[in-house]
């Protein structure tokens, strides 16, 4: 297990890490570069960025080996989405409860008062039409006033002066629960944000998971070692010990911020946020600057998709239990759709109306954190010997055994979520039911050719240098 700076490390041993030493603006010049770096899915370290006093750091998680390095696995070792989601699921079982601590590596520094001026800090401005300067990397912690837990999730974080700052919680946050009780309340509401924790914390805290179960023991389960919690300068908050750096702050309601930041899935996003007034920074000395390319880039993308995997199971496992013939099923949930979900189904159908009067149930069905309808645009049936895990497959059978347009189904205005941008307001967007089954009539004709007993060879026997006597 490796925490934040043992993750760098490797990454710089194993060359999978650019130093970048020319000075760059990180209004748009440094988020440009970027993009480059990520494409070639390496991290990246600015050294010398223009007006900033830290060095900023990132594509540190852009691809599913550099989570398995971080949870221990060796170099060639195969990590997939799949080793993630089962690390997930027996982390959640197990938990591991954070330990508080007197003091770690992030007090360091300490500014308060006139002292703190977030200008110092290398904050990108990344897209043409985005509000400003976002901290994309932060880990968000504040506290469930109704069971006074501690609570992390990862918020956007618009600059906007000296000590004032804007934390988005997106409509399907904790955050913005808690942000709507302290308003109505009035209540204090302490919240700090920190940066370049523990990978294993970053990934737990980009998780969706229900309000009674803790990310910050998800954490522990998942690095195999309780997360070292320090209290605040400013507030009874805990935060991570061996962060990078910890932006302590006071949120004020009584001014809203409409603010604008490219998202995941490649569109731009509107949010309100009230504003938040810095109160202290504590940080490493030689503290970096954690910053994930915002928009449709791998960091933000794989992180995000962390989030996606329990909607994936819900929606599969509602469907399932709802709707007996089905053979298989295989939600996507996948930034190259967008924001929606596409679901495959597979049947061994018995009449030709089947599987469109699955597909209607299917989206008036449940789908545990949503209705289906809600966060589905596509939902595709199709043959049982069709794999619903491989999108070529699926799109092969599509474009192969339809011919009647009846089997492609436009369904008007379905109310959606708020990430689908393109739904309008009080009409919502289409749903596309596709029937890519093959009709009852055409079953010999589309046989699929096979050559016999493919299935049972295995290639190394005929590769070996022995010949049968
Ligand atoms: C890079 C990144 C940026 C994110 N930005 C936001 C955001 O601005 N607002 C938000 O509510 N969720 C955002 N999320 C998703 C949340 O971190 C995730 O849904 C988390 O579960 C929210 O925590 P909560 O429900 O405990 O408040 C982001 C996730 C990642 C990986």
């Amino acid at each position: 297990m490796h925490d934040f700076r043992g993750l760098v490390k490797i990454l710089e041993e194993r060359g999978e890490l650019y130093r970048i030493s020319r000075p760059v603006d990180p209004k748009f010049e440094m988020p440009a570069v970027m993009e480059h770096i990520e494409r070639e899915r390496k991290a990246f370290l600015f050294e010398n960025v223009k007006g900033a006093r830290f060095p900023v750091i990132g594509g540190v998680l852009n691809r599913m080996e550099c989570y398995g390095w971080a949870l221990g696995s060796k170099p060639g070792e195969p990590f997939t989405a799949q080793d993630l989601d089962v690390r997930f699921e027996k982390a959640k079982a197990a938990g591991i409860g954070p330990r508080e601590v007197k003091s770690g590596p992030v007090k360091e520094v300490l500014c308060t008062g006139a002292d703190i001026n977030l200008a110092d800090l290398p904050v990108p401005t990344v897209f043409e039409l985005d509000s400003g300067a976002f901290i994309t990397a932060a880990v968000g912690v504040s506290r469930n006033p109704r069971t006074g837990k501690l609570n992390v999730g990862v918020y956007r974080t618009l600059i906007l002066g000296r000590n004032i700052v804007a934390v988005n919680a997106s409509s399907l946050s904790d955050l913005r629960k808690f942000y709507q009780h302290a308003e109505k309340t009035g209540e204090p509401m302490p919240i700090a944000l920190a940066l370049g924790v523990e990978p294993a914390l970053q990934m737990a805290a980009s998780c969706k998971l229900p309000p009674d179960q803790s990310e910050l023991d998800l954490a522990g389960a998942l690095q195999g070692k309780a997360i070292d919690l320090v209290k605040c300068e400013t507030s009874d908050l805990l935060v991570p010990a061996n962060a990078e750096m910890i932006i302590e702050g006071r949120v004020d309601f009584s001014r809203k911020i409409e603010n604008t930041l490219g998202e995941f899935a490649g569109q731009y996003g509107p949010e309100t946020a009230p504003v938040t007034e810095v109160t202290a920074i504590t940080h490493r000395r030689d503290a970096m600057f954690y910053s994930i390319l915002a928009g449709k880039n791998p960091e933000h993308n794989t992180l995000g998709s962390i989030a996606t995997f329990a909607i994936q199971r819900a929606l599969a496992g509602a469907l399932r239990s709802q709707l007996p013939a089905i053979r298989d099923i295989n939600v996507y949930l996948d930034p190259k759709f967008g924001s929606m979900a596409h679901i495959v189904i597979s049947i061994r159908k018995q009449n030709d109306a089947e599987p469109m009067a699955l597909m209607e149930a299917a989206f008036k069905a449940a789908g545990g954190f949503f209705p289906v309808s809600h966060i589905t645009k596509r939902i595709v049936v199709v043959d049982d010997d069709v794999n619903v895990h491989d999108l070529n497959d699926v799109e092969w059978a599509i474009w192969t055994r339809i011919a009647a347009a009846g089997k492609f189904r436009v369904i008007p205005d379905v109310e959606s979520w708020e990430l689908e941008r393109c739904a309008k307001d009080g009409k919502g967007s289409l749903r596309l039911a596709v029937d890519a089954t093959m009709d009852m009539e055409d079953r010999e004709k589309l046989q699929r050719p096979v050559i016999p007993g493919a299935d049972k060879v295995k290639l190394a026997d005929y590769l070996s240098r022995k010949t049968a006597a």
